[in-house]
């Protein structure tokens, strides 16, 4: 009974905190030239990767182990890959052994 109520409010959780991905969330909030610029995606999402810092603060300054340890080394979108998923837990195992 107990394990039944903690996947019912597992489930109502995530569909509530993240039932659509984060380019669907912002595009809501401000369009998609909110990350594209003129809302056309660039070659290599540097303008993209430029609106997150602009909005929310760069690596370093961003809460979270994950965003300090790859200060510098890798880029937002290489975890956050917006139009696929809200987590961006799911994206360690692409460089990681899990
Ligand atoms: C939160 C910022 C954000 C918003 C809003 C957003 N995108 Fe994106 N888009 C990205 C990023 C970052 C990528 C790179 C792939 C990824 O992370 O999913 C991308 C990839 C793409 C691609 C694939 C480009 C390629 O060369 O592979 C297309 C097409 C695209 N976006 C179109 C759109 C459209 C149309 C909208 C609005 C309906 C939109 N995007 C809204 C950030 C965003
Ligand atoms: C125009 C400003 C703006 C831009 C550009 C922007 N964000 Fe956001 N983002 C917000 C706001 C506002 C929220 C909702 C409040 C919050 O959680 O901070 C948000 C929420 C989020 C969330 C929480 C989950 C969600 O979907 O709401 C994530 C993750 C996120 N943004 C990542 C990104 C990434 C990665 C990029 C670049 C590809 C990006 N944001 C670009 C303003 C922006
Ligand atoms: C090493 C992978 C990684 C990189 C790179 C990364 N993030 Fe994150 N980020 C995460 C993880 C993991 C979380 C925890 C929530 C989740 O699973 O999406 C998170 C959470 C966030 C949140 C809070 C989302 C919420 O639910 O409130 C924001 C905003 C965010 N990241 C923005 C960024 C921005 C902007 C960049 C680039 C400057 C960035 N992240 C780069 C992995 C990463
Ligand atoms: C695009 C590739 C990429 C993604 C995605 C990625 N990482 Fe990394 N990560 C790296 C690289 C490169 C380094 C620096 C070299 C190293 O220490 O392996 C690193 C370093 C780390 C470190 C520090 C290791 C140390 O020995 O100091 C941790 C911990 C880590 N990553 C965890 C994560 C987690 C958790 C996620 C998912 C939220 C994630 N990484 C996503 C590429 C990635």
């Amino acid at each position: 009974m107990l394990k039944v109520l903690g996947i019912t409010i597992l489930l109502s959780l995530s569909a509530a905190v993240s039932a659509t991905s984060v380019a669907d969330s912002h595009t809501e909030m401000a369009g998609c030239e909110s990350c594209h610029k003129d809302g056309t995606p660039s070659a290599d999402m540097s303008y993209e990767n430029e609106t997150c810092i602009e909005c929310h603060g760069a690596m370093n300054e961003l809460e979270g182990d994950e965003h300090k340890q790859h200060d510098g080394i890798i880029t937002c979108s290489d975890c956050h890959v917006v139009h696929e998923t809200p987590s961006a837990s799911e994206s360690c195992a692409n460089c990681h052994q899990p």
